[in-house]
């Protein structure tokens, strides 16, 4: 079992690569994953193995922030970074929730912290993973799983 809460370490670049294929083989749609962490914390990382694992190709440029889409054999798959963003009211007109309008999406968000924890769709899984850098390959993995339905 991947998917649980809780804050462990994952002592090298294999071993993280490895949690997110496990994870990533429990996540169910409609599912948002939240990252956050400093620079260089291995955010965009996790996104490559996750849209890996999913096996997704990318099918459209970015349209607003930097936003990706992908597709696979199982439903598109969206990469948001959220990097300049200071609030809440930056996206409004943007179309960035129009995301969650998808009943079975699967969206990745960089830098989730820069708005408010509450803000996710509630009918949607949400998992948020915080990074932070312990050595030059090791992290702590800090895993918070609220299930749709769920506050
Ligand atoms: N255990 C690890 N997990 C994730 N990345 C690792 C790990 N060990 C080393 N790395 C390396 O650390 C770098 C992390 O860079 P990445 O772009 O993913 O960071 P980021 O958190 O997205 O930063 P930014 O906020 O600038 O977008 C990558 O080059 C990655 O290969
Ligand atoms: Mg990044």
């Amino acid at each position: 079992m991947a998917l649980q809460n809780g804050s462990f370490e994952l002592a090298s670049l294999v071993a993280a690569h490895a949690w997110v294929k496990a994870c990533a083989a429990e996540l169910k749609r409609p599912s948002v994953v939240l990252l956050s962490g400093p620079l260089g914390a291995g955010k965009t990382q996790f996104v490559r193995w996750f849209l890996s694992e999913v096996g997704a190709s990318e099918v459209a440029s970015p349209t607003f922030a930097i936003h990706h889409e992908y597709g696979t054999a199982y439903g598109g798959v969206d990469h948001v970074d959220l990097y300049r963003v200071e609030s809440d009211g930056d996206l409004e007109a943007s179309g960035f929730w129009d995301l969650f309008a998808a009943d079975q999406g699967l969206v990745f968000v960089e830098w989730a912290d820069r708005l408010p924890e509450d803000v996710w769709p509630q009918s949607w899984q949400r998992l948020f993973l915080n990074l932070e850098k312990i050595s030059e390959q090791g992290r702590r993995l800090t895993v918070t799983l609220k299930k749709p339905g769920t506050k």
